[in-house]
């Protein structure tokens, strides 16, 4: 089983204690999540560092997936850069920060549509060649990019929003991965914690808490998501589950090669969350849980909105 994302704890939603983002990471192995996702912007750098730590001698029971795709200045995002020379940069800092000889699954984090796709990924497919990285993966794209990167070099993995509130990817995206035998692996599978029903509302999050820019939280948002978070707890409930695990069960239910990387900080949610992987939903409530009302607003910014690609 794969399910762990990290950018949690670089400190996207609230606080996080170091002691215990490791020992969450040692727990995971210990119980079979042996997936790792993180991402030389989470931090930037840090995020890395704190998963190559973390695994000093466990690197064998661990799957590392990293992504690359932005210049990064002053220790900041300043847009996308997917040339062939940041892809030769990116992947030496990355195996530095995380201490390894290779790694995994190495992801475009954006792509850049001032460089063909197959330029991108024909320097990432020499880093395969080089035995830095064992497989490719892309995230955020269309069907047309996933097409002309597949016949570059085959892609593995797509990484995309996908939850019970972010249902962009199904139908032609979803089916090209189908047809191209390429994995889904959903990100934010727990809607950034809003599925859970614990995520309180905006005003009372941290100054520098990440939901503050997505508006699907803002007030006049939050108040009309909160419907779906109560549907989902109504099917919780008749199984003694919690709404993140049925959130997670929901997306396990959509297919064998769809891998969600709920993001946590802590052993408890941890736990839980590898727990949904056991939770077997009747038609009734996948299909109710199908038909949740649209989200109210959209997953990003206008501005975070234009990396995306269609
Ligand atoms: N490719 C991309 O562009 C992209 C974008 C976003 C994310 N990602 C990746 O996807 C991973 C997961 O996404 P995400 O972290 O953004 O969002 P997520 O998994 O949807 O939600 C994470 C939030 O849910 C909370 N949570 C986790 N398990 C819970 C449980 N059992 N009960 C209650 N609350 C729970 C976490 O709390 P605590 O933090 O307090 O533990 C955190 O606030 C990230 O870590 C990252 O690796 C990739």
């Amino acid at each position: 089983m794969g399910m762990s994302g990290l950018a949690g704890m670089a400190d996207m939603y609230g606080p996080t204690d170091e002691a215990e983002a490791i020992a969450t990471i040692h727990r995971a192995i210990e119980i079979g999540v042996d997936f790792f996702d993180t991402a030389e912007i989470y931090g930037p750098y840090v995020n890395e560092g704190l998963l190559g730590r973390a695994l000093a001698g466990r690197r064998e029971r661990a799957l590392i997936a990293t992504k690359f795709g932005f210049r990064i200045e002053d220790g900041k995002m300043a847009g996308v850069d997917g040339r062939p020379e940041n892809v030769r940069r990116a992947i030496d800092g990355s195996l530095e920060h995380l201490g390894v000889e290779h790694i995994d699954l190495w992801y475009q984090h954006r792509r850049d549509r001032s460089v063909p796709i197959e330029e991108t990924v024909g320097a990432m497919a020499d880093q395969v060649r080089a035995g830095k990285v064992r497989y490719l993966g892309l995230s955020e794209v269309g069907v047309t990019t996933l097409k002309r990167a597949h016949a570059v070099h085959p892609i593995s993995a797509l990484q995309s929003e996908y939850s019970l509130w972010e249902r962009n990817i199904e139908g032609d995206v979803l089916a090209t991965c189908r047809e191209l035998g390429i994995g889904v692996v959903p990100y934010s599978p727990l809607g950034r914690g809003f599925l859970s029903g614990l995520v309180p509302e905006l005003a009372t999050l941290g100054p520098n808490d990440y939901r503050r820019l997505d508006p699907r939280f803002s007030d006049e948002n939050y108040s009309r998501n909160l419907v779906i978070v109560q549907e989902v707890a109504r099917v919780a409930a008749r199984h003694g589950a919690t709404p993140a695990q049925v959130a997670l069960a929901w997306l396990l239910h959509q297919g064998a090669d769809i891998v969600p990387i709920p993001g946590t900080k802590r052993r408890s949610y941890l736990e839980a969350n590898a727990a949904a992987a056991d939770l077997v939903l009747p038609a009734e409530d996948l299909a109710a849980l199908g038909a949740l009302q649209p989200t109210a607003g959209q997953r990003y910014t206008e501005r975070a909105m234009a990396a995306i690609d269609r």
